[in-house]
């Protein structure tokens, strides 16, 4: 594997492959890789001829107080661990070859970005345009034809495949599981600011997912039910300090509220435990009469691979 911080090397590196033929694929990350990212890159490499992973913290998605300087910073493990995966090019450009001066121009997605986690309240869409911006500028700079991202930020997939359809990249948007801890707690890089007691308390993310997929098969498809269902839920296993900021029942696509599951949709969390802001989601499958064995069309729309 390759290591290059350019964009003008990584674009000779590409040329050359592209002219071989190869078909590539992009795993965009932020470094201090663990296994949720490591299946993203598994999957480009039994897809793609070529995989290029990019490792990059992104200071314009970090808003003011947020860890931009305490987020982990591991660039000799993620090496080996990409390599070791069959990663083909590693790049880990500095900021000023992302945003070199005079840089101005933002990629903004609205509507999908504008709720749950981008919350006007919470000034949270400057966080997605952000991300929408420096994919959009890895994608015109790796030219993939696939880029690969998990489905643990659903919202971010949502912006992303949005932004996709919207600009005409020309770029296939695959999406992974989410990889999870033996008790279901999401891999996340931040699971590493948890104490012991928060990292038991956490779990109460999962458990209420958990227990809202069950309730849906036992028949409870009111949104608003299974919503006061799960909250109660978490205010039961959460600490008076925790938060919770939103659990809701949204469309995968648009992540609009819907008022009852008769469709696939998604279940979404996010909470502070301590201090460290949690996310999870969880599919949900509206309970079917009709026996599975003749289906018709694919059920779950395009944006809400899981
Ligand atoms: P980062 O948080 O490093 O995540 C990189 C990719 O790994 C994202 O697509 C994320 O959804 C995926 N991922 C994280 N935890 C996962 C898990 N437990 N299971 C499966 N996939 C998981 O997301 C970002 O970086 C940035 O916003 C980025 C897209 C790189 C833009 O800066």
């Amino acid at each position: 594997m390759n290591t290059v911080t350019s964009i003008a090397e990584l674009r000779a590196e590409l040329d050359a492959a592209r002219a071989a033929g190869l078909g590539v694929g992009v795993v965009p990350t932020m470094g201090a890789l663990h296994e949720g990212h490591l299946s993203l890159i598994d999957r480009s490499v039994a897809e793609c001829d070529l995989t290029v992973v990019t490792v990059f913290v992104n200071p314009t998605q970090f808003r003011p107080g947020e860890d931009l300087d305490a987020y982990p910073r591991r660039l000799a493990d993620d090496t080996a661990l990409a390599s070791e995966r069959g990663a083909d090019l590693l790049f880990v450009p500095a900021v000023e070859e992302i945003y070199p001066p005079g840089f101005a121009t933002s990629v903004a997605v609205r509507g999908i970005t504008e709720r749950l986690c981008g919350d006007a309240t919470r000034r949270g869409h400057e966080h997605f345009d952000g991300v929408t911006t420096v994919v959009a500028k890895l994608f015109n700079i790796v030219q993939p034809d696939r880029a690969y991202f998990g489905q643990k930020d659903a919202q971010q997939v949502a912006a992303i495949r949005r932004m996709v359809a919207d600009l005409n990249f020309r770029v296939r948007i695959e999406t992974c599981p989410t990889v999870r801890e033996a008790d279901g707690l999401a891999l996340s890089s931040r699971n590493a600011y948890l104490s012991a007691d928060q990292r038991e308390r956490a779990t109460a993310l999962v458990d209420a997912l958990r227990a809202t997929q069950s309730e849906l098969s036992d028949g409870v498809r009111d949104g608003a039910t299974l919503t006061q269902s799960a909250l109660r839920r978490l205010a039961d296993r959460l600490a008076p300090d925790d938060t919770v900021e939103y659990f809701e029942i949204v469309d995968p696509c648009s992540l609009e509220t819907v008022e009852s599951v008769d469709r696939p949709a998604l279940a979404v969390v996010a909470a502070r435990v301590g201090s460290t802001r949690l996310i999870d989601n969880f599919p949900l499958e509206p309970k079917t009469d009709r026996p599975s064995a003749i289906p018709t069309t694919n059920p779950i729309p395009q944006g809400a691979a899981i």
